[in-house]
């Protein structure tokens, strides 16, 4: 289904490594499994392929027919773990241009997921005249970006539906009994969806939080969970035939033994650009702990080659490269071929394009490795529903396993706290005004 392979990696990782890290690769695989290792709180989503709530997700899917029916677009509302994984895998499977395509699925704006005016009124100018729906999308209820951008959301359904008719409109996913939406969605009646209490922002695209939206873009979340399901089995194995294993061994290995402190995850696909947003999250908001861990970073080939490719080539030696590869594609481009050969490509002349992104892809391979980049490629089939269903499964489990071989809980994000703080106090949020005045002291040098 999925393989990671490893060939460049005799260059960079001589020594063996795989024995002497089973066992603590094994004992990490038994902190997931059990729920006994640091951050065990927030493992629900380890066997959330299997154990999902059915019930639940029958609605979802009655939900997204009834939005398909009655919008001509939805506005899904959140942020970080709320925000990303939804529109990685609707621009994945559909199109970055989802919403200029021909198609009898609504047009989907994600907004709540910065505080840009600009952002938020453009989006508000698309809807004004059209049949629309919201998926406000938030476990606390009270995160300040998708909360603020929910208010002038309810307010425009209000003035155009009325209160009764908006409450029919707004689809709340948050936790099933606490907080501020939740509080909210019950008052009035919306229809709601559960963030289950195990499972963190960051690891939640599997449940209502992404599916709902992904299932209202068309996309069959069946065979998606199908895929889970299947990358579930495979990550069950104690050993190397696990390709999670191999994906969290190797990293730790070259962020430990050889300096790599950047690890850039790299696609040729760009409707891939926000898998690989949602894959930075992932792995930043683990790992990046107690001064440790790679720096997530993420390019789009063959375009960033022309951009970043001179650095990835011959800068600071500190990276690394996961390359995520597809299936070739359904579509047959033969390169047309042309009388006065200007561009001197007649040699191409029949060749379909994916043929020629085959050598784009290996000799930038080659030149990386040469370069002294190490290359994982994670070898894919056709890019569909069950693919990147196993696909998220697998960078998931991986990243259970390399936040515990890096000794640290790989599910909490304290850091997130600090910047929130400040904005409280220099915003004048009740309690925090003796904060606000030593910060604008700061602020004024
Ligand atoms: O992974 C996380 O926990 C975060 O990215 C959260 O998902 C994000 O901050 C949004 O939080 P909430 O869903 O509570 O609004």
């Amino acid at each position: 289904m999925l393989q990671v392979k490893l060939d460049s990696m005799k260059t960079f990782l001589p020594l063996p490594y795989e024995d002497a890290l089973a066992p603590r690769l094994k004992q990490a695989q038994n902190w997931l499994k059990t729920a006994t290792g640091k951050g065990s709180d927030y493992v629900g989503w380890v066997n959330l392929p299997e154990n999902y709530d059915k019930e639940e997700f029958t609605r979802i899917q009655a939900a997204a027919k009834r939005i398909q029916s009655d919008s001509q677009a939805l506005v899904v509302i959140g942020i970080g773990g709320s925000y990303l994984g939804a529109r990685g895998v609707i621009e994945c499977l559909r199109s970055p241009n989802y919403n200029l395509l021909k198609k009898d699925t609504p047009n989907i704006y994600f907004v709540g997921n910065g505080l840009s005016a600009e952002a938020m009124g453009e989006v508000m100018d698309l809807v004004q005249d059209v049949d629309f729906s919201v998926n406000v999308i938030s476990k606390s209820g009270t995160t300040t970006e998708p909360a603020v951008a929910f208010r002038f959301f309810r307010e425009m359904l209000e003035k155009k539906y009325g209160e009764e008719g908006a409450a029919k409109r707004i689809y709340a996913t948050t936790d099933k009994a606490r907080g501020a939406l939740k509080s909210l969605a019950d008052a009035k009646g919306y229809e709601t969806f559960v963030v289950p209490d195990d499972v963190g922002g960051r690891y939640s695209v599997l449940t209502a939080v992404g599916l709902l939206p992904i299932a209202v873009a068309g996309i069959d979340i069946e065979a998606l969970m199908a895929g889970a399901q299947e990358m579930h089995g495979i990550c069950q194995q104690d050993s190397y035939a696990n390709p999670a294993w191999v994906y969290a061994a190797t990293r730790y290995e070259l962020y430990r033994r050889c300096g790599k402190k950047v690890e850039i995850l790299a696609c040729y696909e760009p409707s891939f650009r926000f898998m690989t947003e949602w894959w930075k999250q992932l792995y930043g908001e683990s790992e990046g702990k107690e001064g440790k861990g790679l720096f997530p970073a993420s390019v789009e080939f063959t375009a960033d080659l022309h951009s970043m490719g001179q650095y990835i080539q011959e800068g600071e030696r500190i990276l690394m490269e996961t390359v995520v590869r597809f299936g070739p594609s359904a579509r047959e481009y033969p390169v047309p071929y042309d009388e006065t050969d200007g561009d001197g490509l007649n040699f191409l002349a029949g060749k379909p394009l994916d043929f020629v992104l085959q050598q784009a892809m290996d000799g930038t391979y080659l030149a990386h490795v040469e370069g002294g980049v190490p290359n994982l490629v994670i070898q894919c089939g056709k890019k569909d529903e069950r693919t990147l269903g196993g696909l998220i499964y697998f960078f998931e489990y991986a990243c259970g396993l390399s936040g515990y071989l890096l000794g640290v809980n790989p599910f909490d994000q304290p850091g997130v706290e600090a910047y929130k703080k400040n904005m409280f106090a220099l915003l004048g949020k009740p309690g925090y005004e003796a904060m606000g005045d030593a910060l604008r002291a700061k602020l004024q040098g």
